[in-house]
């Protein structure tokens, strides 16, 4: 919460602490600041996003707010063959994924992964490493794509 809706609302809600009625137009006003002020500072801490397989399933699932895609994959353990291989440490390019292109245009990725995902199988314009990518709450209800096959640029696969 911002420190101004944090301020506003502390004010709102010792102005609506009172034992009288809330009765007068003025009284009206606070509980709509309030009820906004309540309704802005609520966030969500998991969204859910759908990951879509080579072969067309879509998988549903609870990925935590600040937590990264792959991250997201482990915990609702997700078995898509090689993925994340380097444990996040980007060093083996299997946690490629593709991303809706409002997703990807919100980070670009550094150059670090631009190099790596340069050596991943299936490329695209809004291709990404899920190790990389931070799930934030406008990823609430998105579709993100797992290539067919992966790439381990450490050579293992
Ligand atoms: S898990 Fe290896 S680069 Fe992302």
């Amino acid at each position: 919460m911002s420190r101004f809706v944090a301020v506003a609302f502390r004010s709102a809600c010792r102005l609506l602490n009172t034992s009288r009625p809330l009765t007068s137009k003025r009284d009206t006003q606070y509980t709509s600041v309030r009820n906004f002020l309540v309704t802005q500072s609520k966030t969500k801490d998991k969204v859910t996003i759908y990951f879509v397989t080579s072969d067309g399933n879509k998988i549903a699932t609870e990925a935590k707010v600040n937590s990264t895609l792959l991250d997201s994959i482990i915990d609702n353990d997700l078995d898509f063959d090689g993925f994340g291989a380097c444990e996040g440490t980007m060093a083996c390019s299997t946690c490629h994924v593709i991303l809706p292109k409002h997703i990807y245009n919100a980070e670009l990725p550094s150059d670090e992964e631009q190099d790596l995902l340069d050596m991943a199988y299936g490329l695209t314009d809004t291709s990404r490493l899920g190790c990389q990518v931070y799930v934030t709450e406008d990823m609430d209800g998105v579709e993100i794509k797992i290539p067919t096959e992966t790439n381990d640029i450490r050579g293992f696969s």
